[in-house]
């Protein structure tokens, strides 16, 4: 019979067995799986003795008033947005991101502005010294911020120091490096991570401390860790960028206490993130002309839209099997447009390469995107640029049809304010901002910027 309470975690996936193997039967990885010893009962607690009753239930109904959570302002806007006005005290929220993205720089900024006014805040470190994040302070222009400072890994400490100093807002940098003695796993393994992300997180919905985990997160999602903690926190924030680019974006996708499609957006300096309050204009190539190949996507972000340049190269494949690669959107849409183009204009591109990039670094996951990239995918192959001052946007359907989008006209007036002047998109578009061209074919479309003939905008 196995020990009361023994299970074996997967390090890899987070998946429970109770049966220890050599391979993991959730995600087939080998030699993941570790024990975990858990007990059923919290610890302290008295087995119930028999007979008693359990404490009683009082029900409450939907029209009772909560009032609206106070929240605490950190004073670094981008992240209030996305955290839906502020942090909400007691809450628990997760950051992850790729190594080197900017994490600590950002929660860093965010407890010392909170501090300056007047939050007690805590930066717990477990992977720098406190001279590092110190002398990183100093040059991000924070080093006057009241914000306490602490290098530690063991839980327990932090656990104990939490409980003797009371905190507003406090960051644990990172989930990966802290480590509980109740535990025999090494640091950074799916028991420890959760171990500790669950008695932080107890702590902070004891109380009114709120608590800012940190964990870092690969693109294709490998490290497993903070991913097992998504369904005990409150809001789960990923902060994206691409290296070599400066510009970083912090987007919700889970918020208790928010909408999960705000995105706040930053741009990495020699002192620290500077926010970017108004980001229309950010991903966009102003200098220079537009190219055959390029076209400008009219995209929402969150409430804010965004125009960025979509660009496509289309070039006669060397080898057999053509490349597609692309950087900033989805591959599998781009197979899917691409499909389209072939089997509902002609366009074939069974012998050619065909690369799409989103400028600037972005990563757009917007359907609307679809007639932007499709129209940059034509004008590379017929050689022929779109006109300069057009914008585009317009979801395409398999039977190659440009379906409408969400706020259209918000996308129009944005793109009018940032000087352009025609728009393609969807047909029946009533009192569209810019001189439009609606297509309700993808085919037709293709048409007009094959042909080039847009003429004169009014
Ligand atoms: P960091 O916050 O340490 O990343 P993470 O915690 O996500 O691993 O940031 C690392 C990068 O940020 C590093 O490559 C240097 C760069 N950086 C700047 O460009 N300017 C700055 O002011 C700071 C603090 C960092
Ligand atoms: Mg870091």
């Amino acid at each position: 019979m196995a020990r009361d309470g023994a299970v074996y975690a997967c390090q890899s996936c987070g998946a429970v067995q109770t049966k220890w193997s050599g391979q993991c039967p959730a995600c087939g990885a080998w030699n993941t799986l570790v024990e975990e010893l858990t007990s059923s009962r919290p610890p302290g607690a008295l087995k119930p003795a028999r007979g008693t009753k359990g404490r009683h239930l009082a029900f409450e109904g939907l029209d009772q008033v909560t009032p609206a959570p106070p929240r605490i302002a950190t004073g670094v806007s981008e992240w209030d947005r996305v955290c839906g006005g502020g942090v909400v005290p007691g809450s628990a929220i997760l950051v992850g991101g790729d190594p080197g993205v900017g994490k600590s720089t950002l929660l860093l900024q965010v407890a010392a502005e909170a501090a300056r006014r007047g939050s007690r805040c805590a930066y717990i470190s477990g992977e720098e010294a406190i001279e590092q994040v110190r002398s990183r302070a100093q040059r991000m222009g924070l080093a006057d911020a009241p914000v306490k400072l602490a290098a530690e890994t063991s839980l327990r400490a932090i656990i104990d120091g939490l409980k003797a100093e009371p905190f507003d807002l406090v960051v644990i940098d990172s989930i990966q490096t802290m480590w509980s003695d109740n535990h025999e796993a090494a640091p950074g393994s799916v028991t420890q991570v959760r171990a500790a992300a669950g008695e932080l997180v107890r702590l902070a919905k004891k109380g009114t401390m709120a608590v800012i985990l940190v964990g870092h997160v690969t693109k294709d999602g490998a490290i497993a860790g903070p991913r097992v903690v998504e369904h005990m926190v409150d809001a789960v924030f990923a902060f994206e960028g691409e290296r070599g680019y400066p510009f970083r974006i912090l987007r919700g996708a889970k918020n208790r206490f928010g909408a999960t499609d705000e995105i706040g957006v930053f741009e990495m300096g020699d002192a620290g993130l500077a926010e970017v309050k108004n980001p229309s204009a950010l991903f966009l190539n102003t200098s220079g002309e537009r190219a055959a190949g390029a076209a400008v996507f009219a995209g929402i972000e969150g409430s804010r839209p965004v125009l960025v340049e979509i660009q496509a190269l289309v070039a006669p494949s060397a080898y057999g099997t053509p490349r597609r690669a692309v950087v900033g959107w989805d591959s599998g849409r781009l197979a899917m447009i691409l499909a389209v183009l072939e089997a509902r204009c002609g366009l074939g591109f069974g012998d050619k390469d065909v690369y799409l990039n989103v400028a600037g670094g972005l990563r757009i996951s917007e359907p609307a995107a679809d007639l932007a990239a499709a129209a940059a995918l034509a004008s590379s192959a017929f050689d022929v640029a779109l006109p300069q001052d057009c914008v585009v946007f317009g979801e395409i359907s398999l039977s190659g049809e440009v379906r409408q989008v969400s706020r259209m006209d918000g996308r129009m007036k944005e793109a009018a304010k940032l000087g352009f002047r025609r728009a393609l998109g969807p047909a029946d578009v009533e009192k569209p901002a810019l001189a439009y061209t609606g297509a309700s074919r993808l085919a037709d479309a293709i048409q007009r910027i094959h042909d080039g003939a847009w003429g004169d905008p009014t």
